[in-house]
């Protein structure tokens, strides 16, 4: 080895090992979010203490790791070799397959430890929806669907044969009202409505019938009854845990004068399950692939020991991204920095790893530790990329989508929109692999927990997937890589699982379940 490689190489391994150290010490103090449950059955997650002396901090742009202009303080230090780099985050956000088998095997002893017990970390709720679509329901129904920063009204008709139209009016829920009370949060969506309903011409003098998606952890008591458990991506409203959101709803309404009536509340997975089942009877799994991730199927009644025994089918919501065994998950320091930092430390680290809220944060981790280690820009960052949440999940779409030599609009992403001084085509590259590896590994994780659901519902000859959320839809490559992770998994027949994109199913199927009640 020539001096100056020498030099190179330690500079690489010296990160490396810098890294895994601090690493294993993070990973070490990485205890299990705890939860209990109260007199009224709720439960409640237990704050967690850090082993660390260190508090977490709320993902806010005061957050910044930086003033202004910046240059970081470590002097830029020579460009390592490209493949060195590459070769140590590759080492950090690959995960093999047979890492893949055992995060399998282990979801699915976790789905089953949910159905016996209240407490687990994946909750698999049951929604009280017992009946799936056959095709034939008809009717004109509202739909109120609150998904994660966007909230739609939706008008659905269902016109038999399978068939269902609809027309929708898009909100977008401010940080503002995401960190307020729950009572303006609940007022909004009745002003919404009540315009929405304007704006149709439609007649509240005589009651209308709605199904309400609440995409959130809901202790379901009844078809139209549940308490929120805990608040996740990036809703912390106060007076809304432990309540019943129905109920909540038909208040705001209420006070808006609205003759609405909520017949059912569900959850966007259980929705899009529904919305899929009533063209394609082989849908027994949906997913949502957006700003959070989850997934439902249908499950025997007999299966849950926590509701004693009984007969026939009903649809669990798993809560999937509450996912958490920190020795089974390939967690890096980058995910262990964004969980201490977010809203709800300890909890949805499946989630963290997978759903479009996140992803983008992750990117932004590693590219500002690689510009803090002179690996990235000759040093210099920027102002934007120090700020906590602004590399978007859309970013790194456009980056994978890139295919110009000179990496383009790549440069525009960087430069223009997060102002980084200067990038030359090899920091390009580097960021463009960068995305692809945290882009791949959120594909397979998916892929892992829709093949532990397959396993677990024996479904290995013929299943249906119905997959909806921004991040299925619009991320480059991501439905492909899930294909090749399940190839991987389950050899020939993956063949069998069809991945289906299901769009706007989470409002279509609270109008069909309002139906069905
Ligand atoms: C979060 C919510 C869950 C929802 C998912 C997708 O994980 O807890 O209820 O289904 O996001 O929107």
């Amino acid at each position: 080895m020539r001096k100056s490689e020498t030099f190179l190489f330690g500079v690489t391994t010296g990160i490396a090992v810098v890294a895994t150290v601090q690493y294993l010490v993070q990973l070490a103090s990485y205890a299990f979010p705890q939860q209990k449950t109260t007199s009224s059955g709720i439960i409640k997650p237990v704050p967690v203490r850090f082993k660390q002396s260190e508090e977490p901090v709320a993902d806010t742009a005061a957050n910044s790791e930086v003033g202004s202009s910046v240059t970081l303080s470590r002097p830029p230090s020579p460009k390592s070799s490209l493949p060195s780099v590459l070769e140590t985050l590759d080492n950090q956000l690959v995960v093999s397959s047979s890492k893949l088998q055992k995060i399998v095997l282990h979801m699915v002893s976790e789905f089953k430890k949910g159905l016996m017990n209240d407490n687990e970390n994946i909750a698999m709720l049951p929604s009280f929806v017992v009946n799936r679509p056959n095709g034939t329901e008809v009717g004109d129904y509202l739909a109120l669907d609150l998904g994660g920063s966007n909230f739609r009204v939706c008008r659905v008709t269902l016109e038999g044969f399978g068939n269902i139209r609809m027309t929708h009016a898009k909100y977008t829920v401010s940080n503002e009202l995401k960190t307020g009370s729950g009572e303006k949060l609940f007022d909004f969506f009745a002003e919404c409505i009540g315009s929405f309903c304007k704006n149709q011409g439609l007649d509240t003098g005589k009651s209308i019938p709605m199904g309400f998606t609440f995409s959130f952890p809901v202790e379901q008591t009844a078809i139209n009854k549940g308490t929120l458990m805990t608040w996740s991506k990036g809703f912390i409203c106060d007076g809304v845990v432990g309540q019943d959101v129905v109920d909540l709803l038909q208040r705001s309404l209420k006070k808006k004068g609205l003759n609405i009536e909520i017949k059912a509340l569900v959850n966007d997975t259980v929705g899009t399950l529904m919305a899929h089942a009533y063209s394609d009877p082989q849908t027994y799994i949906s997913v949502i692939l957006g700003t959070g991730t989850n997934a439902a199927y249908v499950e025997k009644v007999d299966n849950i020991r926590k509701w004693g025994t009984g007969n026939g089918e009903v649809i669990i919501n798993t809560e999937w991204g509450n996912y958490n065994e920190a020795t089974i998950l390939p967690l890096t320091p980058w995910d262990l920095k964004l969980d201490r930092r977010s809203s709800n430390p300890k909890h949805q680290i499946y989630e963290k790893m997978i759903s479009g809220m996140y992803l983008g944060e992750i990117v932004r981790l590693i590219l500002v530790e690689l510009v803090k280690a002179g690996e990235l820009f000759n040093g210099m960052g920027s102002q934007t990329l120090s700020t906590p949440y602004r590399f978007d999940t859309a970013y790194m779409s456009r980056i994978e989508r890139d295919h110009s030599l000179s990496l383009a609009d790549t440069k525009q992403v960087l430069e223009d929109v997060m102002g980084v001084p200067k990038s030359s085509v090899e920091d390009r590259r580097i960021v463009r692999h960068v995305c692809e590896l945290v882009g791949t590994r959120a594909a397979r994780l998916a892929a892992a927990g829709i093949a532990a659901l397959v396993t677990k519902i024996n479904r290995l000859d013929a299943c249906t997937v119905a997959i909806d959320g921004s991040l299925y839809e619009h991320y480059p490559h991501f439905g492909n890589r899930m294909r090749d992770a399940l190839r991987e998994l389950l050899g020939i027949t993956a063949e069998n699982i069809l991945l289906e994109q299901a769009r706007d199913g989470s409002g279509q199927g609270a109008a069909l379940i309002a139906a069905l009640a």
